[in-house]
């Protein structure tokens, strides 16, 4: 990934949240000076034009847009077709900053009812329900459960984790209905820069 043709906001964005790591001394400060930060580059015009362009996240993916070398936070985007409904999960020990480019989501979160005793098993029910508009950012804490539901129409979305969690830890995954907990592997990572037009 080369500095030079990245578009400015992006590039912007990038150097601001690595000054926070280096300034801040732990995740969660760190994290929270970073969802601030995403909500600035959410509004940026100038990324919401660019992400019309993007591709559809469908099938489990994440485009990958940059890992830092350093600080090993990832920035990701989301592009969900209409309609499409994203599970109900968790992202272990790591912080996400989830921030909504694009579109209209609705933002779950869900509590946990049961003791986490038993194997496989997990009670939940919704706590709370927030729109998801462009400039929206979540800061989701570790193993908070939620879900993001896509809208009517596409939507995008710009992703800062404290760290890449796949090929590494596995995530938690929540079936209501079932009252069912499995763990599987995060989306599948697929390069993409975001480079000025
Ligand atoms: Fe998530």
């Amino acid at each position: 990934m080369t500095t030079a043709k990245r578009l400015e906001a992006f590039e912007k964005f990038i150097q601001a949240v690595r000054a926070a790591w280096a300034e801040l001394p732990d995740t969660e400060s760190r994290m929270k000076r970073t969802a601030q930060l995403l909500e600035g580059l959410v509004k940026d015009p100038t990324l919401r034009e660019y992400s019309k362009s993007w591709p559809s996240t469908e099938g489990h993916k994440n485009l990958l847009f940059y890992e830092d070398p350093d600080y090993h936070f990832v920035i990701n985007g989301v592009v969900r077709t209409p309609g499409r409904k994203g599970g109900i999960h968790d992202h272990a020990h790591a912080w996400t900053a989830y921030g909504v480019l694009d579109g209209v989501e609705r933002l779950e979160r869900y509590r946990r009812l049961d003791a986490g005793q038993k194997e496989g098993y997990a009670e939940i029910e919704l706590e709370s329900v927030s729109d998801g508009i462009p400039g929206k950012v979540d800061l989701v804490p570790p193993y908070a459960i939620h879900s993001e539901k896509g809208g009517a129409e596409r939507s995008v979305a710009v992703i800062v984790r404290s760290e890449r969690l796949v090929g590494r830890t596995l995530q938690g995954r929540y079936d209501p209905e079932k009252r069912q907990f499995t763990q599987g592997q995060g989306p599948t990572q697929v390069p993409f820069e975001i480079s000025s037009p």
